[in-house]
């Protein structure tokens, strides 16, 4: 058996997203997203995006994920006083970053991915010259950062753009907004270039959809798609710009990837298992290397889709290719027959696997499963950018939480993760762990649904002192970086 050593140089850490965390709502500079209309939810209640409807009443529309409706002619999205909008405080990351970033340095982080609020920088996305308190901002935080010894791996756009973008041009329908993207790579190329090796042009660019990621006001497939082919474009032209403007820099996208199983042997379940994987594989197909695979053809048959392609996207898809490829791994999927085509498939249920209050299927054995698979496909360095348990975590009278259930759960990940590595041959660049300190759930917009190896004192509606404390968890991650996965 091969020993499980990872390599020096693998980067420890952990992951956040900007509206999850970041909050500093209307402060320095910051204009709407997206996302700041959306209200909390939970697992049985999804998530809302506020609306004013045409006649001047209150409305909305469901925004979670694959299941958001689109927005009704005349309606536009409103912010209400007496509603709760998670993205305004998130954890408040914006007045608290020293202070958490100490604690990633305590831990031994070698890495910390975070995402860029892109209304921070440029508050409507039409700007000529960027707002520099945002822009300081976060040339502060990326110094911050290095002075711990911890590189930053940031992820350019997640799940977002500013709310003018959407309203002005439909968002991502319009190719002006690709000339605004890259307006934004620009500042943070020029501004935080030589700090920053590593970087994620959108993230989950495979389970987006709606006004909230897209700033399109409709939902349906021939927008949608149109929508990622602007994406796709954009991504591939800020490639080739950093390259030219960062020797040495690595360009990635993040991919949701659950593993996906046939629910039994029969060829037919087989043959679905192979058409949902391709529901996502096109994502990062294109991304990786630079063109439509074949069963696109197929997909867009079905689902009626005709993209509208200048004449040359196809050079820059393919002059654009990512460096390195990252994903999210959370839990597995099984589809039989008769599944619908999902890009993260279905239901039924794994009766090998147990599940999550949230209904995701723990499988461990899936991510050795799924890193292979991609590294098989692309023969490009992988990182994992996303993992771990969202879980109820009670505060315990010491001021500490006894999460050995995390604890349990990410070191059967690591276990097999290091299995990738170190006997199957996987060139696996890092992993950062999702949610490092607790933040708001995206699925759910919920507090209660905790990450984090640090418990922030907030609740569902946004009440608490915001104190930062350690879980058990945080001194077990220190001794996995300190080891270097060796204990695990
Ligand atoms: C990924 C996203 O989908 O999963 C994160 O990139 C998200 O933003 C994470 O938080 C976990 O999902 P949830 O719904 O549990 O927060």
């Amino acid at each position: 058996m091969a020993t499980m050593q990872l390599p020096d140089s693998f980067l420890w850490g952990g992951a956040t997203s900007d509206f999850q965390c970041e909050g500093g709502f209307g402060e320095g500079g910051r204009g709407l997203l997206t996302r700041d209309f959306e209200t909390d939810g939970s697992v049985d209640t999804p998530r809302q995006l506020t609306l004013k409807m045409a006649d001047g009443s209150r409305g909305s529309v469901n925004s979670s994920f694959f299941l958001c409706q689109p927005i009704p002619e005349g309606a536009e999205p409103c912010i209400y006083d007496d509603q709760y909008y998670p993205s305004h405080q998130g954890v408040d990351f914006y007045h608290h970053w020293k202070e958490d970033i100490a604690l990633m340095a305590e831990m031994g982080f070698g890495v910390y991915r975070f995402s860029i609020t892109w209304s921070r920088i440029f508050p409507t996305g039409d700007e000529e010259t960027p707002n520099e308190e945002g822009v300081q901002f976060y040339v502060d935080v990326v110094d911050e950062l290095l002075a711990h010894g911890i590189q930053p791996l940031i992820t350019i756009c997640h799940d977002e753009l500013p709310a003018h973008l959407a309203k002005t041009y439909g968002g991502w329908e319009s190719r002006h907004v690709i000339d605004c993207y890259l307006k934004l790579c620009r500042v943070l190329f020029e501004r935080i270039g030589t700090k920053c090796k590593y970087w994620l042009t959108f993230n989950e660019i495979n389970a987006i959809a709606g006004y909230i990621a897209t700033g399109s006001r409709k939902t349906d497939e021939q927008t949608h798609y149109q929508c990622i082919h602007h994406m796709f474009v954009a991504s591939a032209l800020a490639v080739k710009m950093g390259h030219e403007m960062m020797p040495g820099s690595m360009f990635g996208t993040m991919y949701a990837s659950s593993e996906i199983y046939p629910a039994t042997c029969k060829p037919e379940d087989q043959l679905r298992r192979m058409q949902c994987r391709h529901e996502t594989q096109l994502f990062s197909d294109v991304m990786a290397m630079g063109y439509y695979p074949y069963y696109a053809q197929d997909i867009f048959r079905r689902k009626g889709v005709k993209l509208v392609m200048e004449p040359d996207d196809e050079e820059i898809l393919m002059e654009g290719q990512l460096d390195y490829v990252t994903f999210s791994y959370y839990r597995s999927a099984v589809v039989d027959a008769e599944s619908p085509l999902l890009r993260m498939g279905g239901k039924p249920e794994n009766p090998y696997l147990k599940i999550t209050p949230w209904g995701w299927q723990i499988d461990p054995i899936g991510l050795r499963y799924v890193m292979n698979e991609i590294y098989d496909r692309y023969r490009k360095p992988i990182f994992i950018v996303e993992n771990g348990l969202g879980a109820i975590d009670e505060m315990l009278p010491g001021g500490t939480v006894d999460d050995t259930y995390r604890i349990e759960y990410l070191t059967e990940h690591l276990r097999e993760m290091a299995k990738a590595i170190c006997i199957d041959g996987v060139e696996c660049l890092g992993y950062t762990m999702w949610g490092c300190f607790d933040l708001v759930s995206l699925s759910t917009g919920e507090m209660k649904k905790r990450y984090g190896f640090v418990y922030v004192d907030m609740d569902d509606k946004g009440n608490g002192t915001l104190k930062r404390s350690k879980k058990k968890s945080f001194d077990w991650f220190k001794r996995v970086c300190e080891t270097n996965g060796t204990n695990l």
